[in-house]
């Protein structure tokens, strides 16, 4: 068995809203795209393959290999199964091994049980064959193994990421309600933004939106940052190929963006913590950053986007307060950003309202549990203005 070379299903999961951006980033990688469900799109490739998608897809939070599927009706199945398997050929005897689980059967009611049976089931044959076992717990850290159980199917993947792919490593200073990067990178993708024209992102907060916008305008892959991913701990990991993969991925990045990447909030510590993690990034020099109010930010000549992602009431603010808020983003819309696309990243649709402008689009979005838009507005110029 040499799964680094056996082409297998492949199971990318995305925020809900996001399957068909991430289904576009799979084709563009030349993978076939198999299936598409809520949360998550289906393609097809080997486990050596899962490093290129895990360090080039922007929407993507994980990337699962499937290790075995099987029928299994009642509780006892499942050991019964997972013991049966080469697990010594993939987790090292003195590894790391994480469980997680997606369980929805009448075999077991508690997923922590179903949990224990797999991890249990996997130790147990490694300690069989190599006469030592890998230590477990909850970290991520090591080798991570998915149970999907559904009805009576189980589905055993290898999670090829281990930590989230949101966790890009560069958002060193978080500050209240963060956009997760996966989510800021399908929000830029939805507005269709090719890195050419002006980028214009007020209200910034820690910066995620930028800095996605230069990685972008950057052709950078938003994995190359990343020390840790779950295919690194399997057996048989090649890790000059990867290092190799990751330098060529570098080397064909661009080192300048066409447009100008503007970034300001009226907190200068957020300023101040989007500017560090930019840095990190190394993005910095590529975004203009000013501690001001969203309506002096500096708006470059040019056909360009302007986004924000205004506070909704739901984790900070009020939203009675914000309309003003709000009906004063439509007037900035009007009076300084003519000739741009604008659009406004909310969860609150009341609110939206008080902008006082045709959407042309309104993109659904998931934050979380929170439904949310992308709305866009066309600002044109001349006689079609504010229409
Ligand atoms: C929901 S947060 C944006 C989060 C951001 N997308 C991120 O990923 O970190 C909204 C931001 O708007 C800023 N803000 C609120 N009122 C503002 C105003 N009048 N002008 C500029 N920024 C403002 C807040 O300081 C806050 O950082």
């Amino acid at each position: 068995m040499n799964l680094w070379n056996e082409k297998r299903r492949i199971f990318i999961t995305c925020a809900r809203g996001t399957t068909g951006i991430l289904a576009g980033e799979i084709q563009a990688l030349r993978f076939p795209v198999l299936a598409t469900l809520e949360t998550s799109v289906e393609t097809k490739g080997t486990l050596a393959d899962t490093l290129r998608l895990n360090l080039s897809l922007r929407t993507a939070q994980r990337v699962l290999y499937l290790f075995d599927a099987f029928p299994a009706g009642q509780a006892q199945d499942l050991y019964r199964r997972l013991v049966t398997l080469p697990w010594e050929k993939v987790i090292a005897a003195d590894g790391f091994l994480s469980v997680t689980s997606s369980v929805n059967t009448a075999a077991v009611n508690d997923t922590r049980f179903a949990n224990v049976k797999t991890k249990d089931a996997i130790v147990d044959r490694i300690r069989e064959k190599e006469g030592r076992r890998p230590d477990s717990g909850p970290g991520r850290q090591g080798v991570v193994v998915h149970l999907h159980w559904e009805n009576d199917r189980c589905e055993v993947w290898l999670d090829t990421s281990g930590e989230s792919l949101s966790r890009r490593g560069y958002r060193k200073i978080p500050l209240e309600a963060p956009m997760q990067e996966t989510l800021a990178a399908a929000v830029i993708l939805a507005t269709g933004w090719d890195g050419k024209g002006p980028f214009v992102n007020p209200m910034c907060g820690s910066g995620t939106l930028a800095i996605e916008g230069a990685l972008i305008a950057l052709g950078r892959a938003p994995g190359i940052l990343r020390q840790n991913f779950g295919f690194m701990h399997l057996l048989g990991f090649d890790a000059p190929a990867f290092e190799k993969q990751r330098e060529e991925l570098q080397k064909a990045a661009r080192r300048k963006a066409d447009g100008r990447i503007v970034a300001t909030d009226i907190r200068p510590e957020a300023v101040e913590a989007a500017r560090q993690n930019a840095r990190t990034a190394g993005v910095e020099h590529l975004i203009e950053f000013a501690a001001c109010d969203f309506r002096e930010s500096a708006v470059p000549e040019g056909e360009g986007i302007v986004v924000l992602n205004p506070e909704y009431g739901e984790r900070m603010g009020d939203a009675a307060k914000l309309g003003d808020v709000y009906k004063s983003i439509g007037d900035f819309f009007k009076s300084r950003c003519m000739g741009y696309r604008g659009y406004i990243f909310t969860g609150n649709l009341d609110l939206a309202k008080q902008v006082g402008l045709r959407t042309k689009r309104r993109i659904p979005f998931y934050n979380g549990p929170i439904e949310c838009r992308l709305l866009e507005f066309e600002l044109y110029r001349g006689s079609k203005k504010a229409k």
